[in-house]
């Protein structure tokens, strides 16, 4: 696992634009993860510059979300896909997200994560971690095995979504997510967190036993994942011997 630290939110964005580009240079036709959550905002305004300036071509590569909210219809304020209208105008070949609104949830999610491995895998999947160490809507319990499903959100990611529903009580009680095997599929694994509050789940998730209550704990199984944090969001890390810098 390499451990990279910006500066800042802004050196967060340029280095995970950095890598994301590096990916697109082998693989023009990449097949990206991309999360939702306030932390890749910069990276995908940072990446929308690029393609602007001719610097970056996304026009093969084909973004997949990694989790939606379940049993609301996908306009409604506050799902993933209103995120990606909102965040991602990326000229991407196409955007896969899953149905929030799916009839038979359990069956749409695991057709999403058949196409996904049809698709070749991710190349890169970008991920953030919530509050409680989950990754995509794996919340602690979830197995290293554990592939696409339904699954029960947790009342503090619950909370953390109030906002973008307008109260806590329209936040949809279940999510479909790929499973931290899906994840761990990935080709590359690019983890990002900013900011003072992620510090303690973050060094929980790098540095303590890898379990199934702390989902972003399973990373350190992975062979080519990289952390990419500002410096509130490594706080907890520092003097610890660590590689890199993000500048
Ligand atoms: C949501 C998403 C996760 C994301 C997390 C962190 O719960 N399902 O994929 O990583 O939020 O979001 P933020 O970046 O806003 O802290």
């Amino acid at each position: 696992m390499r451990i990279r630290i910006a500066t800042d939110p802004g050196a967060l964005a340029c280095a995970g634009a950095d890598l994301v580009a590096a990916v697109l240079r082998e693989r023009p036709d990449a097949v990206l993860g991309l999360p939702t959550g306030d932390t890749p905002i910069g990276l995908y305004d940072e990446l929308q510059r690029r393609v602007e300036a001719g610097a970056v071509d996304l026009s093969r590569a084909v973004g997949w979300a990694i989790d939606e909210f379940s049993g609301v219809p996908r306009a409604a304020p506050g799902t993933n896909s209103v995120f990606y209208r909102a965040h991602v105008r990326l000229p991407l070949r196409a955007l896969q997200i899953p149905n929030p609104a799916a009839r038979d949830p359990a069956a749409h999610i695991a057709a999403f994560a058949d196409a996904l491995r049809r698709a070749g895998g991710f190349d890169l999947c970008i991920l953030g971690i919530g509050m409680n160490g989950h990754i995509a809507f794996n919340e602690p319990g979830s197995a290293r095995d554990s592939r696409a499903r339904v699954v029960t959100l947790a009342a503090g990611s619950r909370a953390a979504h109030a906002a973008d529903f307008g109260g806590v009580e329209r936040v949809p009680a279940r999510a479909l997510t790929l499973g931290i095997a899906d994840l761990l599929g990935a080709r590359r694994l690019l983890v990002l967190a900013s900011g003072r509050a992620k510090a303690a789940i973050v060094r929980v998730a790098v540095v303590g036993p890898v379990k199934a209550e702390v989902p972003a704990s399973w990373l350190q199984q992975h062979d080519d994942c990289t952390w990419l944090l500002d410096q509130e969001a490594a706080a907890e890390l520092q003097g610890r011997s660590l590689s890199g810098d993000a500048g």
